[in-house]
């Protein structure tokens, strides 16, 4: 255990997995001790990092000097950020990529999402993949060892924004913004499988040094994620595309704009262009097989 892989996100889903990732594998954990932040490390998810034996280490990433001095001694940094309290990913960010680089990080890996202004030629604009992709071209210009893990759609969201949703008959729908066409939507596994591929750049770090690395099982039309949940769920699940006008009608109306520019943009660009021989290529860059949505389906109640 000579090297350091510090964790920003560590009680979140990305971070989580990691760590759960690298202390499973026999290889990883021998190589590696790992320091996990949070704001508050007297929290339950501080605690419960603690009873696995991880060091945890307090730091904000909206303050710069608290990063100095918890990240000395970190060899590799895997980072992701969430919406600041000033709404921009980009200041938490870039303060992250400075600190690393001022206490003598020598990797970072971080969590970006694709360029979708630059890909749709400015026809979309969705803030949170703008701000990952400028923190991402941010961390490139410091000249400091990087790749770059672009994940997919969480299935996690299955139990959120993507939760079935009970009809008066005892059957479900699934709500998606009404588009044209038959897009395909890509989906990982957060909990599982962000350890995997970052495990994999940890063992690869030459080879993945600069490139970005989508974080995908397999992709599917809505229709076909309907049927996969039906199955595994054994409830009638069915598609519902739902008018913009009432889909927004729940949402502040700030939040339209990204709102319809994401959607828009996924079912133009399927996220990323090409994606189902993107998600071919980039699931070599794993240490085990994937978790597909049939496996993770298996254990999936549809919640209240
Ligand atoms: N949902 C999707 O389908 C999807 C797809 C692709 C990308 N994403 C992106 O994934 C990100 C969320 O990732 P996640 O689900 O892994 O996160 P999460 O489970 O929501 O956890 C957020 C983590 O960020 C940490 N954090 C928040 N503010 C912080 C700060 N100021 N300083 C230090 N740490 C801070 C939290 O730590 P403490 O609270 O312990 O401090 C926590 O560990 C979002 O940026 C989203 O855009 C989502």
């Amino acid at each position: 255990m000579s090297k350091v892989l510090g964790v920003i996100g560590a009680t979140g889903n990305q971070g989580g997995s990691v760590i759960d990732f690298v202390l499973n594998d026999q290889q990883l954990s021998a190589q590696y001790r790992i320091r996990a932040f949070t704001r508050d490390a007297s929290k339950d998810s501080g605690q419960a990092l603690r009873a696995k034996g991880v060091e945890v280490i307090e730091a904000d990433v909206a303050d710069k000097s608290s990063l100095v001095s918890a990240f000395k001694g970190v060899n590799v940094l895997f980072a992701m950020t969430s919406l600041g309290p000033d709404g921009s990913e980009v200041a938490a960010g870039k303060n992250l990529a400075d600190a690393a680089v001022q206490s003598g990080v020598q990797y970072i890996i971080f969590s970006t999402l694709p360029p979708s202004n630059k890909i749709s030629n400015g026809k979309y604009y969705i803030p949170h993949f703008e701000e990952k992709a400028e923190v991402e071209q941010y961390i490139r210009s410091l000249g400091i060892k990087s790749s770059f893990f672009l994940p997919s759609s969480f299935m996690e969201n299955f139990y959120t924004s993507m939760k079935p949703q009970k009809q008066s008959d005892g059957t479900y729908v699934i709500e998606f913004l009404e588009n044209d066409g038959n897009p395909r939507f890509p989906f990982i596994d957060i909990k599982r499988d962000t350890g995997n591929y970052v495990g994999y750049i940890l063992n690869h770090q030459d080879e993945c040094q600069g490139k970005v690395i989508f974080g995908a099982v397999q992709s599917v039309t809505a229709e076909e994620l309907a049927q996969v949940m039906s199955k595994s769920t054994g409830k009638t699940i069915t598609v519902r595309k739902v008018p913009r006008d009432k889909y927004l009608s729940f949402l502040p109306a700030q939040m339209h704009k990204a709102m319809c520019d994401m959607y828009d943009y996924l079912c133009e660009y399927e996220l990323v262009p090409d994606v189902v021989n993107r998600i071919k290529q980039d699931s070599k860059y794993v240490v085990k097989p994937l978790t597909t949505l049939e496996q993770y389906l298996a254990d999936y109640a549809i919640p209240n």
